[in-house]
Parts: C-alpha cells; sequence; structure tokens
C-alpha cells in the first residue's frame, strides 16, 4: 500500500474567477487498451492517494464506470465532492441546437453530479468521425471552423453556466486566430483551455496568449502520450521520454523522464493531466509536485528541447477539400477555410 500524499500540499493554480484548482489532474482517455473499469479503477485508487483533480470526456466512453466511483468515493467519505475539480467535454456530434444541454445533462448522470467544475468543447467544430476508424478517413460531412457556428455552440455553453449545471466553461484545441474571432463574442469567458501541451511541443505563442487573458491551459498528452494509438502516430514524431535534455535531467533527478516533462509543466505553469492506469505511475506522478523540484537552469535546457512535434494532430477532423492536418491549426496566423 502506497503513502498516500496530502492534496493540501499540492501546489493550486488561481482561475481568473478567484477559485483554486490543483496544479495537477488525472486523464481517463483509455484509449484502445484499456477498459472503462480498469480506467475507473484508477481513478478510485487516485482519489485515494491525493488527485483532485479528474479530466474527463463523454467520448471516452467510461463516465459511467467513472460516475460510479465518484458516487461511492464520496458516499464513503474519502473526499467531499467540494474537493473534487471534475472536467468533461461535449464531443463533435453533439454541437447541434439544445444537443450540448442534453450531452452535459447526460455527463451529469453518469458522473452522478449536480454540477461540472468545468465543461468543455472538445473541438472547435461538429466534425464527426466513427470511433477508431481509418487516419486517412474524411466525413463527407465535415467542414472546416466557422467562428458563427462555434458561437452557436458556445451560447448554450452559456445557458449551462446560467443554469449552474456548469461552474466554469473551458475550450479545447484552439488556436489564437481562432480564439481571436470568438474571444470578443463570449459573454462568459473561457477558464480554461485544454491543448496539447509536452516538452517537445510547447506551443509558446498559444501559452502566452491565454494566460495573458486569465484563461489557464491544462495540457493533454503532458507524457507526448508515448503509447497512444497507431493512427495517433507518424514517422517523424519525436518521443519526449526519449529526447537527450529531458533523459539527462531525469538521471540527475534519479526518476522516469516522464516524472520531468511533468515537473517541468507544473513548474511552467499549466496543468498537466497525464494517465496512468498503474498506482506506481500515477503516485509519483502526483508526488513529483511536491518535492525535488527543477532548478532555474534545467527549465531553461527544457524550454530549448521544444521540437515543435505535434502529436494529436487531427486528421479525422479534416473536411473533403483540406489538404493535410496543418490545415486544422491555422499556421500561417489565419483561420484555413
Ligand atoms: N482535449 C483533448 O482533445 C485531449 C486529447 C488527448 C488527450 N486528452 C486528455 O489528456 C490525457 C493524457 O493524455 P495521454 O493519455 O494521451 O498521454 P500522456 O498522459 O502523455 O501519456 C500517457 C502514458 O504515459 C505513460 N506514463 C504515465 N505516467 C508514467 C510514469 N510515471 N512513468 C512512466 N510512464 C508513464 C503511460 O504508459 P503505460 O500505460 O505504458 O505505462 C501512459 O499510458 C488523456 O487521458 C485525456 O484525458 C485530451
Amino acid at each position: 500500500m502506497v503513502t498516500p500524499i496530502d492534496p493540501a500540499l499540492v501546489p493550486k493554480r488561481k482561475l481568473a474567477t478567484g477559485e483554486e484548482i490543483p496544479c495537477i489532474g488525472m486523464g481517463t482517455f483509455g484509449s484502445d487498451r484499456f477498459t472503462p473499469g480498469q480506467v475507473s479503477a484508477a481513478v478510485a485508487g487516485a482519489i485515494r492517494c491525493g488527485y483532485r483533480l479528474f479530466d474527463c470526456a463523454a467520448v471516452y466512453g467510461n463516465e459511467d464506470q467513472i460516475g460510479q466511483v465518484f458516487e461511492a468515493a464520496i458516499s464513503e467519505g474519502v473526499v467531499r465532492r467540494e474537493e473534487l475539480f471534475i472536467l468533461s467535454k461535449v464531443w463533435n456530434d453533439m454541437h447541434g441546437k439544445g444537443d450540448v444541454l442534453l450531452s452535459c445533462a447526460n455527463t451529469l448522470k453518469d458522473l452522478r453530479l449536480d454540477s461540472i467544475d468545468c465543461y468543455f468543447v472538445h473541438w472547435p467544430f461538429a466534425n464527426y468521425h466513427a470511433p477508431g476508424c481509418d487516419g486517412d478517413s474524411r466525413n463527407p460531412d465535415s467542414k472546416p471552423f466557422s467562428p458563427d457556428r462555434f458561437m452557436d455552440t458556445w451560447r448554450q455553453m452559456e445557458r449551462l453556466h446560467d443554469m449552474g449545471l456548469a461552474r466554469h466553461l473551458g475550450m479545447s484545441n484552439m488556436t489564437i486566430p481562432k480564439l481571436e474571432a470568438v474571444l470578443p463574442r463570449c459573454r462568459i469567458k473561457p477558464a480554461l483551455i485544454e491543448i496539447e501541451l509536452h516538452p517537445c511541443f510547447q506551443q509558446p505563442e498559444l501559452f502566452g496568449y491565454c494566460i495573458q487573458r486569465g484563461i489557464q491551459p491544462v495540457g493533454y498528452c503532458p507524457i507526448g502520450s508515448p503509447t497512444r494509438p497507431e493512427r495517433d502516430k507518424t514517422p517523424d514524431d519525436v518521443a519526449d521520454t526519449e529526447v537527450p535534455e529531458v533523459v539527462a535531467i531525469a538521471k540527475a533527478h534519479g526518476v522516469h523522464p516522464a516524472v520531468i516533462c511533468l515537473k517541468w509543466a507544473v513548474q511552467r505553469g499549466q496543468i498537466p493531466i497525464p494517465f496512468s492506469i498503474y498506482e506506481n505511475e500515477y503516485v509519483s506522478n502526483l508526488r513529483c509536485t511536491i518535492e525535488d523540484p527543477l532548478t532555474a537552469e534545467e527549465m531553461a535546457t527544457l524550454q530549448h528541447a521544444d521540437r515543435n512535434c505535434r502529436l494529436i494532430k487531427g486528421q479525422v477532423f479534416l473536411w473533403p477539400s483540406a489538404n493535410g492536418w496543418e490545415d486544422l491549426w491555422d499556421l500561417d496566423g489565419t483561420i484555413t477555410k
């Protein structure tokens, strides 16, 4: 039995609303590898070990099982509801009129919650793809990003906030041009933004843009998602846990390179949400936030480890006339139409 970590010792970040949120959370996307039961068992173990922040999503297909774990942990007095900060997201096939509310209602029912702490738009368009589909497949109904369509979805998100069902709102997989197009039109601004962030993909401009506007970045794939599905891998991808800068610092601290990726993330200021079902891994991921910090010199070395290597390219969301996955990310500073 591992020694639990006192959640009070885990550093917090302050959101624009003044509310505090843990500096690290646990991801719950079991992908093709783990069953909902395995992921929810890890969530149960993680709560006992001191995790208080969990990143869920309807499309992960395990909210029902994770909800059973939340319900049991609260009713058994392991944790109080108000100590937990739970994230969830509306999937791309639920952006239509009234669908966002329906999706949130389903998530709340599955997670056994009265409200979600932050509800995200998972991807900024309604481009649906069948689960597990081939990376090259394109849905003929998929369309490029449209600020008007996004705002139709965001208005429903704002209603959820008004109704007290979503305490904060979040966006995910956004770019600066897309944020520029929609932020001025938001009555309720996003408190959090979930984007890919790891040493080899630091997105410095987007990170700085969000921090300046009081939008707290949450970093997904914080370890470089070494076990992501084959369809999300390309030959040029770099493995964060194998780059010399990360490996050398891990050696100096006597820890796994994964742990260095997380220390860097927390000290830089994003909230990493590493995934693991293994107790030894998820405990060391939480523990690393309370001991043995990286030096300023190590942080500077890691800043230069950036390889601009995006792992989750999102090619399955492309529309028929798109050239390639780069079209999703507005690389020339304008929204690709
Ligand atoms: N908003 C979005 O669009 C979006 C997209 C992707 C992901 N996410 C979220 O981000 C979360 C994390 O992303 P991810 O799961 O793709 O990638 P990740 O957290 O970077 O990598 C997870 C893998 O790292 C390994 N690992 C974890 N802790 C370790 C440790 N202490 N030592 C050694 N290896 C360790 C595990 O491999 P083994 O299992 O082999 O040990 C695990 O499967 C997801 O679960 C999901 O909640 C969101």
